[in-house]
């Protein structure tokens, strides 16, 4: 049974999951060592297992060879300290010692207090009957009467066991093209992964991977780890000249410290990890489920198909103009039709209007009700874009309220996208973006907020905000989370999409109070097949938004046929954001019946497994999604660029049941799962450039 055991001769600690277990060990010196993560161990064969290295000090170098649980500053440690802290009398570090356990089923909580002053850390762990994943949280308890100043405070320290070897992936991007994943050695040294920007980042992502070197797709033992923050973070994986490999991470940035009041406790995010051994793909799969299962408010929704204007018309947005819109999305066959920027104060370009969140009159002269009831009526539900944590310099919430937005005395305000960023750290103004919301969305029938945040912080101040001025940054964390949770549940049937100018805001934490993702403002469906591999590592189908736009793209200015650029918005939640007055009727047919095929595909995409079996390139790329109780598998292909005499092999499919026959839906024929899984299926694709295609299998036996 997966769960928490505790061995009190060895005073061992055994976490299991389904297929693997984690233990540590307190010992006789009273420090707590990190002793297992790898396949499944019983309790007796894990209090058997020999802590790393004796607990000596190495005389010339310290504590070099011992593998804590949660290294903090302190002693002769000279690795990434894992908490950091400075007590009122200016001593730096900690002298933990165990104080104590709290366990039961599924959760492990550790007491450690200083030897001198009062001070705790608590480690928690918590286990899934049904997942691999092991999630870690520390909570800090100041149980004097003086403050004391947190340098660093991460979540988790997960150590990786000696291999052959350190591989490492990750994510890097930039607005527009976001996800992109790396694959590179670890070096001996440390290599920091992070964000300074107040949220999660376009440029990187709170994930990583680990493997000897030796994994594959399919294949390998993989070491992997995601922290739940919406804010800077920061992860550090250290490799020592010695080949001791470990990965701390947390919220916030280097540099910033924060006061922890006599009498507070505060818990970190969780920072959760996971450990398997069927290459990358298995890893994701797990973490998918994992996501939907324990992360996701409505995993088991099926995501609507949607319609959003903002390419279609930019911020020249009107009640007429959106009403026709709307009537040719329902025609399509879209469930949720979004209206985006441009509907509210002098928001007619993005100069000025943001934080006016009252209906731009001149647009829509009775209000928004007529269009919400429009759409209603059209057989869709009602969206609406917000961006409630900024603000113009040009509109009269700034006129009114210049302090609310993050500055600092002596600096200059810097301008993004012409606007500032409002200081939602601010109890007053996570009230007010709050009231107006809830107006909004009680007021005018909203279903679903696309919730956007288009620019990063800077002069990241509050003057008057008190003695504890870098608080801020996970003030405002806190005080967004809470008007989500708060909207969330006054209002139940709303639904959130995250957006930060497409994936700047994509994480575990936002992902706990919202329902998908913009995962990135580039639609161009070449760019996006990367950006939706990368995407994927971590993130499940059914957060992922995929929108279906015209061309030449605005980006790239490539012009992709429809059906492939429907392709690749099919392999998510599919949307369309064109503007369809100007499609010909040959593509608003095309566009029907393809809209058709995605509703009956969208159970197995946006709910099943997913199997990544060729990477995005200029060649033939694949993904193959099977629904989780293996009765449907659909199978996406995408050739960019065909040579001439390269014919396409088969492509040998995954998760299948070799003993069972699957039929095409489309030409009937009935193939067995053994040849599918051994042979492959070979995909037929029409000529020419950004050739496509999808296959629906249905298990016949
Ligand atoms: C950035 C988003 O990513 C876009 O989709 C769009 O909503 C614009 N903001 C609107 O300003």
């Amino acid at each position: 049974m997966p769960g928490v055991e505790f061995d009190a001769a060895t005073r061992t600690w055994l976490l299991s999951t389904p297929g693997t277990g984690y233990a540590l060990r307190l010992g006789d010196d009273g420090v707590l060592r990190h002793l297992y993560w790898g396949p499944r161990l019983t309790l007796a064969q894990a209090s058997t297992v020999p802590a790393p290295r004796p607990a000596t000090l190495t005389q010339f170098e310290g504590r070099v060879y011992d593998i804590e649980e949660f290294p903090v500053e302190g002693g002769a440690r000279f690795g990434v300290p894992a908490l950091q802290v400075r007590f009122a009398d200016g001593t730096r570090g900690l002298e933990l010692a165990f104080a104590g356990q709290e366990r039961n089923a599924d959760t492990l909580s550790i007491r450690l207090v200083d030897r001198h002053y009062p001070f705790e850390v608590s480690l928690h762990y918590r286990v899934y009957p049904d997942s691999d994943v092991v999630e870690r949280w520390t909570s800090l308890a100041n149980t004097g009467d003086v403050p004391v100043e947190v340098l660093r405070a991460d979540s988790a320290t997960w150590p990786v066991p000696a291999r052959a070897g350190y591989v490492v992936r990750h994510v890097t991007g930039h607005w527009g093209g976001e996800s992109q994943v790396e694959r590179v050695d670890l070096a001996r040294g440390e290599t920091v992964l992070t964000s300074r920007r107040g949220t999660t980042g376009h440029h990187a992502n709170p994930w990583f991977t680990i493997d000897a070197g030796d994994a594959s797709e399919e294949h390998g033992e993989v070491f992997s780890g995601a922290l739940a923050w919406s804010g800077t973070w920061r992860i550090t994986l250290s490799r020592t000249p010695t080949d001791v490999v470990c990965v701390t991470g947390g919220a916030g940035h280097e540099g910033v410290s924060w006061r922890l009041a006599p009498g507070e406790r505060r818990e970190t995010p969780v920072f959760a990890g996971l450990y398997g051994v069927g290459g990358y793909g298995a890893t994701s799969r797990v973490w998918h489920r994992y996501v939907r299962g324990h992360v996701l408010p409505h995993p088991q929704e099926l995501r609507p198909v949607t319609y959003n204007s903002w390419e279609a018309t930019g911020f020249t947005v009107d009640e007429p103009g959106q009403r026709r819109l709307a009537a040719q999305a329902a025609e399509l066959g879209a469930e949720l039709f979004v209206m985006d920027d441009g509907w509210f104060g002098a928001r007619v370009d993005d100069r000025a209007g943001l934080g006016d969140w009252t209906v731009n009159r001149d647009r829509f002269p009775n209000g928004l009700a007529p269009l919400a009831a429009e759409v209603h009526r059209l057989g869709m539900r009602f969206g609406i874009w917000v961006e409630p944590e900024m603000v113009n310099p040009d509109s009269d919430l700034h006129r009114a309220r210049p302090d609310w937005v993050l500055h600092m005395r002596n600096r200059h305000r810097t301008e993004l996208r012409h606007q500032l960023v409002l200081n939602f750290a601010r109890p007053d103004v996570a009230e007010w973006a709050h009231g107006w919301l809830d107006e909004l969305v009680g007021g005018n029938d909203v279903d679903f907020l696309k919730w956007d945040m288009n620019r990063p912080f800077t002069e990241a101040g509050w003057p008057d905000g008190g003695d504890d001025p870098d608080r801020l940054w996970v003030r405002y964390v806190e005080n967004l989370y809470g008007v989500l949770d708060r909207l969330r549940a006054d209002h139940p049937h709303l639904r959130i999409q995250t957006c930060s100018g497409g994936g700047g805001r994509v994480d575990l934490g936002i992902l706990r109070r919202t329902d998908e993702v913009w995962p990135s403002d580039n639609t161009d469906a070449r760019d996006r097949l990367s950006v939706q591999h990368g995407y994927g590592q971590i993130y499940p189908t059914v957060t992922m938004a995929a929108w279906v736009t015209d061309v030449p793209n605005f980006l790239t200015g490539r012009t992709v046929p429809l059906r492939f650029r429907f392709h690749v918005a099919m392999a998510g939640v599919l949307a369309i954001g064109g503007n369809l007055p100007e499609w010909a009727d040959e593509e608003l047919a095309e566009a029907r019946l393809l809209v058709a095929q995605y509703k009956r595909i969208r159970p197995v995409v946006q709910h099943g497994d997913v199997y990544r079996l060729l990477p995005p390139s200029d060649g033939l790329s694949a993904t193959q999604y099977v629904a989780v109780d293996g009765t449907e598998s659909v199978v996406f292909f995408w050739l960019p660029a065909p040579c001439f005499g390269r014919e396409a092999a088969p492509v040998r499919l995954r998760g299948l049941d070799p003993a069972a026959r699957y039929r095409d839906e489309a030409t009937g024929e009935v193939q067995h799962g053994a040849v599918l899984l051994g042979h492959g299926l070979r995909p037929q694709l029409p000529s020419g450039d950004y050739a496509s295609a999808v296959v629906h299998l249905v298990r016949v036996d």
